[in-house]
């Protein structure tokens, strides 16, 4: 990358990065903002799908269909099937609007957009050569996302909004008799495609690269991209094990809170006590013992530098600052259950894993990553068994 005397960001390709990424960040699904009042040329449709043409297909088979709906009854009537299978967005804002929930926003725009559907100049409507049969062959959707991604992104370039509008695909027979489509085709996506009101868009926020990437092995993470690509303790070393259950987090942040529960589970982690007075919560401390049996047994002292109830709870090992290691639960609501995300880092110093690391260089990767095998087996342990717990398998 070089930087130019004006400050913009130039890639080795050429690419203004400054532009590329506010791109790449900045392009939301749109409902509220769609501006419905004003006309959006079919010249800049084609422009929007031939560039969304130079997308990938599997075998480069060219299957993809594009169908523009601009009738005002055609769209009326896609308006009526789009909201028989958007009634639940109407009813759940019902049900959220004013109480903070964390979907109510996404709710509520979702609801506007069934409301408003048919309002759009123009409904853009995916399709692809093909019958979707789960067989696992590559071709349809995979074919046909990247495209459909792609005619978001020139749209957005271009001051054009829409949302991933994927409902009707519950109404495929009825969208396929109004729209005249043969058999032998599936349907993705049918964009409502507007000017947006005002071009100002952020960046949502997501989990950052270091917390969902793993390297080499499933669940190895790390906090800093490293030189090499090797493992180093300096780049700050990581294991995640997460698992879904049926239970909300309410019934699965009492079981994660209790200290003790691990040991039902792992194979080195014998028991936890506190050791601060009161009920829990940030700065609270406990005790940790633990055994790898015939070689050496040990105990940590940890401090709470988490309590969020039935989010996250992290406690950090021997000190706050320089911790030996840190070690949290984080737990989200995931489709009517909750998803637990058990992690750990491994510090800098404090702890004995480090110095052997760093004896020798040239073994410093084959350390961390066995001693990460057997975090990742025990905490995949843990997780597994309060799936149990609280599902009751
Ligand atoms: C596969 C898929 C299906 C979606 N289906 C709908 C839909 O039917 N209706 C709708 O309003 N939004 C739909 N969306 C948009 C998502 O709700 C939206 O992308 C998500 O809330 C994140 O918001 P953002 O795109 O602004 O980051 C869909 C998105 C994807 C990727």
């Amino acid at each position: 990358m070089q930087n130019s005397d004006s400050g913009e960001r130039t890639s080795e390709a050429g690419f203004d990065l400054d532009q590329v990424d506010r791109l790449l960040t900045t392009t939301r699904a749109v409902r509220k903002r769609l501006d419905f009042d004003r006309w959006v040329s079919d010249e800049l449709i084609f422009e929007c799908i031939d560039l969304a043409e130079q997308a990938p297909t599997g075998g480069n088979d060219a299957s993809r269909r594009w169908v523009v709906i601009r009738d005002q009854d055609l769209k009326d009537r896609l308006g009526e099937l789009y909201a028989e299978v958007g009634t639940i967005f109407i009813n759940a804002r019902g049900r959220l609007d004013g109480t903070g929930h964390p979907k109510e926003h996404i709710v509520s725009s979702s609801a506007y957009l069934v409301e408003n559907y048919a309002k759009a100049p123009a409904l853009v409507m995916l399709a692809i050569w093909g019958i979707h049969d789960d067989s696992g062959r590559p071709g349809l959707f995979d074919s046909a996302i990247p495209s459909a991604w792609s005619f978001n992104l020139a749209l957005r370039s271009r001051g054009l909004g829409t949302a991933y509008a994927t409902m009707l695909n519950n109404k495929s027979d009825e969208v396929a008799e109004l729209l005249g489509m043969p058999p032998g085709l599936t349907t993705l996506v049918c964009f409502p495609v507007a000017y947006t009101k005002g071009t100002d868009f952020s960046p949502a926020p997501r989990r950052p690269a270091s917390e969902i990437t793993y390297f080499d092995q499933w669940g190895f993470t790390r906090q800093r991209p490293s030189d090499d690509g090797t493992a180093r303790v300096a780049d700050g070393q990581g294991v995640v094990a997460e698992i879904d259950t049926d239970a909300r987090p309410r019934a699965v942040w009492d079981v994660i809170t209790d200290i003790s529960m691990p040991a039902q589970f792992s194979e080195e982690f014998l028991g936890a006590e506190w050791t601060s007075d009161g009920d829990p919560g940030v700065g609270s401390t406990f005790r940790g013992r633990n055994s790898i049996p015939d070689v050496f047994d040990w105990e940590t002292d940890c401090i709470v530098t988490a309590w969020d109830e039935r989010t996250a709870f992290e406690w950090r090992v021997t000190d706050t600052e320089n911790p030996g290691a840190v070690w949290r639960f984080d737990l989200a609501e995931q489709g009517g259950g909750s998803r637990l995300r058990f992690s750990m880092l491994i510090g800098q110093e404090n702890n004995g894993t480090v110095p052997m690391a760093l004896r020798d260089p040239a073994k410093e990767q084959r350390v961390l990553n066995r001693r990460r095998d057997v975090l990742r087996a025990n905490m995949q342990r843990v997780v597994e068994g309060v799936k149990a717990i609280v599902d009751g398998d």
